[in-house]
């Protein structure tokens, strides 16, 4: 019996050692995750889940060691006359007064002081004592729903369902933010579209003034560079036409690259502010360059207006 406790034992503190290990670094960190280790719910949760289990594992034990008992054949000797059997010098052992004292049930022998009176057809009533577990229990869960009370809803220490609702909402939102960042920072020459809304427009046009007015001039009407608002593109006017001229520029005519000085949304960006100049006719315009590219379709199907460029053969000998 005791060996097969102390086993039970030792295999708990041994997978605990285990899981130990594994955490290792963070157990080094010991000093800063303490306050977090007191205050996280879940720990008090994990804590109290390890004492309910190893109350059921001694309850167990205990019901195998009783069925044990109970299955094992039993030796009947008659007793000489005057010695004293072996039962009834037999103590109770640790385990059946714990037993007892956490059940407070009156032994069997002694039912009949505890009957009711009642007769339900056959069936009757022991007016035994509420066991002491569960009564214990309940006025456990009567202190604990006190200080939950205080704590959540008087003190506001503890984050309410609400609370910890929004606050996952929150994190999500970031999350979703960052994908959606990632996801339009992969955009390139074959997936490009042109953005419609305000703000990319607006950043577009600032990255304009900033970098590509000084030779395509102020309303793109073309300095050094061409004229960026006709409808004639010596390298393509459909969105990825454009967006790979600026991506990786025309070094041998001036045109530098710019991707390494803008990420792939700024320059697609810039690409749907070059696209809002269309036909503004601004005045000093410098003469059309390259072949007229009629615009097959705008934001719908950049691929398809790529294929269909009348442009395609020169951008391609460019390049
Ligand atoms: C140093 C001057 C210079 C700057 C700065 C410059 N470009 Fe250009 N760009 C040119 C020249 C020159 C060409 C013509 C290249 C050629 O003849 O092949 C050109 C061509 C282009 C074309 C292709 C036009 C066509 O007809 O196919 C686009 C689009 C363009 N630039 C956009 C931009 C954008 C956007 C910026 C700013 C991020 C920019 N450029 C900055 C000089 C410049």
């Amino acid at each position: 019996m005791k060996n097969k406790f102390f086993t039970t034992i030792l295999f708990l503190v041994s997978s605990t050692a285990v899981m130990a290990q594994e955490t290792g670094p963070v157990a080094q960190k010991a000093s800063e995750t303490l306050p977090k280790l007191m205050t996280d719910p879940l720990n008090f949760i994990i804590a109290f889940s390890f004492l309910v289990m190893i109350g059921a594992i001694l309850v167990l034990m205990r019901v195998i060691r009783i069925l044990t008992d109970e299955l094992a054949p039993k030796k009947i000797v008659a007793p000489e006359p005057g010695q004293v059997t072996e039962a009834a010098v037999k103590k109770p052992s640790f385990w059946s007064k714990l037993g007892q004292s956490f059940n407070d049930a009156v032994p069997v022998e002694k039912e009949a002081d505890v009957l009711l009176d009642h007769n339900y057809d056959g069936i009757k009533e022991l007016d035994n004592n509420l066991p002491p577990w569960w009564k214990y229990g309940f006025y456990l869960t009567i202190i604990f729903a006190v200080i939950y009370m205080v704590d959540y809803h008087v003190v506001g220490a503890g984050n309410v369902q609400l609370d910890e609702y929004n606050a996952q909402l929150a994190e999500a939102e970031l999350q979703k933010a960052e994908r959606l960042k990632l996801v339009a920072n992969n955009v390139d020459e074959s997936t490009v579209t042109y953005l419609t809304e305000e703000t990319a427009i607006a950043n577009g046009n600032k990255i304009y003034v900033d970098k590509c007015l000084v030779c395509h001039g102020k309303a793109g009407e073309g300095i050094v560079g061409p004229n960026l608002t006709d409808e004639y593109w010596i390298h393509g006017g459909a969105a990825g036409d454009i967006f790979k001229t600026i991506k990786y520029g025309v070094p041998s005519k001036g045109m530098l690259a710019w991707q390494g000085q803008l990420t792939p949304v700024q320059i697609q960006e810039v690409t749907s502010f070059i696209h809002t100049l269309k036909g503004t006719k601004p005045a000093n315009a410098k003469a059309p360059q390259g072949d007229l590219y009629t615009e097959v379709s705008t934001t719908a199907a950049p691929t398809d207006s790529v294929s269909t460029s009348v442009t395609d053969s020169t951008a391609t000998a460019v390049n």
